[in-house]
């Protein structure tokens, strides 16, 4: 039986490397008996435009009668100037919380061959391998009151950062258990010298860690955590934190790894329900020049594959695959140096390359 998939490209780059990823996880999944079942959705700024909306109802329904989704990116210039409640970004807001996706996980590990194309010297980023835990539904993205007053002269705006210690508990668990599969390390990330939030945090995180004795624990401040990424990377195994921290501090590991075009994300709901899309954004500036790099979407289609289906071969198969490619020399534009001159492959070859490796395999 055909296993049901959501595409949902989005806006910019978005369709150019999720057809990428499409094509290998159709190739992958074959390898070990898996079928899979495409619908495409639309997400976003398309969404506003064909529907005046950046998300329908219809869209989350057909998420929720699949078995996993796959995002590309939303948002681009033309949207910009809307307000905040009908942009792109609601769209996204929107089906994170539909779907209940309050654990979003952001692998980013340096490899072998892009130890160089890190803005950090080499002996600094070797080796990095970490995982940032990023609470999804709540906190200060989402909190109430919310919205703007007043006139010119006397605006104001508010925002409010609220967790209930649920909310807490649940996505350390999800930390504590992925520290248990990895380097048993978890650090919680926080401001508690200044937010009532975090010192809540530190409780909670506190009180799980009693059923985790065989994890090490460390809490962190958000500003020394920042600095500490950039000075020693490699002390991180897994980073627990809340939604705008976690926003944050995902793009910083990201570009320690070399570049935001390497990074893949799951986000899932209390009993594994998954979507998977690339960390990057939407990069307008280069949208339909098959100029992308599709590895973070096609990384992504590996995790949707580990942990939608269980096929850890597969998923393996597909980051070998990925990691043959960069040691053959291929690069997409993002992966160079300022100055550094070799020729850069496009979006579509870049996928062509990863296909090829796995037929190899
Ligand atoms: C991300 C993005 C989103 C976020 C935006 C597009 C709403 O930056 O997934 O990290 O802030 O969560
Ligand atoms: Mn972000």
């Amino acid at each position: 039986m055909a296993e049901r998939i959501v595409l949902l490209p989005g806006d910019g780059i978005g369709p150019e490397v999720t057809e990428q990823a499409r094509r290998v996880l159709v190739a992958a999944g074959a390898k070990v008996g898996l079928e899979f079942d495409f619908v495409e959705e639309s997400i976003g700024g398309c969404s506003i435009d064909a529907y005046g909306t950046p998300l329908r109802d219809e869209v989350v329904e057909a998420c929720r009668s699949s078995r996993a989704v796959l995002l590309g990116a939303v948002g681009g210039p033309k949207w910009d100037d809307l307000p905040v409640d009908i942009r792109p970004e609601k769209g996204l807001l929107g089906i994170r919380k539909a779907l209940g996706l309050f654990a979003n996980l952001r692998p980013a590990t340096v490899l072998p061959a892009l130890v160089d194309a890190s803005a950090l010297r080499p002996e600094i980023v070797e080796g990095v391998d970490m995982l940032v835990v990023r609470e999804l539904t709540g906190g200060i993205y989402f909190g109430e009151p919310r919205g703007r007053s007043g006139e010119r002269g006397n605006r104001s705006a508010t925002n409010a950062m609220a967790y209930d210690e649920h909310e807490i508990e649940r996505i350390t668990r999800v930390a504590f258990e992925q520290a248990r599969l990895r380097r048993r390390h978890v650090t919680h990330v926080h401001k508690a010298n200044v937010l009532d939030v975090s010192q809540l945090w530190v409780e909670v995180v506190d009180e799980v860690a009693r059923d985790y004795p065989d994890v090490e624990l460390a809490h962190q401040l958000v500003d020394s955590c920042a600095m500490l990424l950039v000075q020693e990377p490699r002390r991180f195994d897994v980073i627990v934190t809340g939604n705008l921290f976690g926003d944050i501090l995902s793009d910083e590991a990201a570009m320690i790894t070399g570049s935001l075009g390497m990074l893949p994300s799951a986000s899932l709901a209390v009993g594994g329900f998954g979507l998977f899309e690339p960390v990057h954004g939407s990069a307008p500036d280069i949208a339909g020049k098959d100029l992308a790099n599709p590895l973070a979407a096609i990384q992504s289609v590996a995790m949707l594959l580990e942990t939608s289906f269980g096929a850890k071969e597969a998923a393996g198969s597909i980051r070998r695959a990925v990691a043959a490619v960069l040691d053959a020399g291929h690069r997409s534009g993002d992966l160079l140096l300022p100055g550094e001159t070799r020729e850069t492959v496009g979006c579509r070859r870049m996928g062509e390359l990863v296909l090829e490796a796995l037929d190899r395999a």
